[in-house]
């Protein structure tokens, strides 16, 4: 692993599936009673936010206290950021408090390699969100979320109860996966597609023209205008929210076109084969993008999705800043032995 985790397009499908299988290994930590492991104690983690998040940061806020880091929360809103305060000042603090590693999201495509590559900070750089650019850890939670639903059944069949070391591969080589709406402000579209392209899967964008990027030739994947038409081959569809805070002109009529031709609604969802799941990265736009009926239907991976992305989140942090100790002991150890209970 190198040492910062700034794009899904630097990961090699080994990388990519070191922290997916560590993964599964922090997500039986959640089915424990006391659901914290002594990996990272003594180690800080900022989380670095200069936009709006619920999910992302209360994830990684999770995964790193579940590890046993101190936790230091950063919001550009009221933050010296208002009164004018570079990302270079911000970095400076930052080392000045020993910060291990730092979680960023932010507004600029690029603040994250930026922030890696400047020798400003010393620690690891994780990349939670930059503008239009990437979301790494969204695109390993999206993969872990469809591996344990549809990796290694080659007829398509749900999998539900494989695991890692049953000779599958949990593998996503042939899966096919549509990604709809949004494509051209989506960060999580871009991550996705290197990322899932990686580990073998097929990509289909699905967008108004007027939302798919310049250059889409040059990625790894297809471009289709018609959502009926690819919704009966996809083993996961995955919705994406239109982003009206990034979006400077109009791109699409009225809502209610975009809704009709690119909105997942229940009849569109019964076109989906049965073993297809429906995903979303949050926060949904419900009545747009996806009905509510969707949402709220047993297809539907959104909340789960949340509950994946504390587990990615541990592992990403624990392999960038763990070192060499295993993640989780063999067996729990034994308790040390005293005068008072030793037999003589
Ligand atoms: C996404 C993001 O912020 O890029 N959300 C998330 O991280 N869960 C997608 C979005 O905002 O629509």
């Amino acid at each position: 692993m190198k040492r910062h985790l700034i794009s899904a397009a630097d990961l090699t499908r080994d990388d990519a599936v070191l922290i997916l299988d560590t993964a599964e290994e922090m997500a039986r930590v959640a089915d424990r009673p006391i659901k914290k492991l002594p990996t990272l104690r003594g180690r800080t983690v900022v989380n670095l936010f200069y936009e709006d998040s619920t999910r992302t940061r209360i994830s990684f806020e999770a995964a790193a206290k579940r590890l046993s880091a101190d936790v230091i929360n950063f919001s550009a809103k009221g933050s010296s950021v208002s009164k004018g305060e570079s990302l270079k000042d911000t970095a400076l603090t930052l080392e000045a408090m020993g910060a291990d590693a730092v979680v960023i999201r932010h507004h600029t495509s690029g603040a994250p390699h930026r922030l890696a590559t400047s020798g400003w900070i010393n620690g690891s750089v994780v990349n939670a969100g930059d503008g239009t650019h990437e979301h790494p850890t969204q695109a390993l939670l999206d993969a872990f979320t469809m591996r344990r639903h549809l990796a290694g059944a080659p007829d398509g069949g749900p999998t539900h109860h494989r695991g890692p070391g049953d000779g599958t591969g949990r593998d996503l080589a042939g899966r096919k996966v549509t990604i709809v709406g949004d494509v051209l402000h989506s960060r999580v579209a871009r991550s996705n597609v290197h990322l899932l392209t990686t580990l073998g899967a097929e990509v289909t964008l699905v967008a108004p023209p007027t939302l798919v990027p310049i250059g889409v030739e040059h990625w790894p994947c297809e471009v289709s205008y018609d959502l009926d038409a690819v919704l009966p081959t996809s083993d996961a569809v995955m919705m994406l929210r239109v982003q009206r805070e990034r979006m400077n002109a109009a791109f699409f009529p009225t809502e209610r076109e975009y809704a009709r031709r690119y909105g997942l609604h229940g009849a569109r969802m019964a076109r989906m084969p049965e073993h297809a799941i429906v995903m979303h990265p949050g926060p949904m736009n419900r009545g747009m993008e996806i009905t509510a009926e969707v949402a709220d239907s047993t297809r539907c991976t959104a909340v789960e999705q949340v509950t994946n992305g504390v587990s990615i989140r541990m592992a990403a942090l624990y392999l960038l800043l763990g070192g060499n100790e295993p993640a989780i002991a063999a067996a729990p150890p034994a308790p040390a032995r005293t005068e008072e209970t030793s037999t003589p």
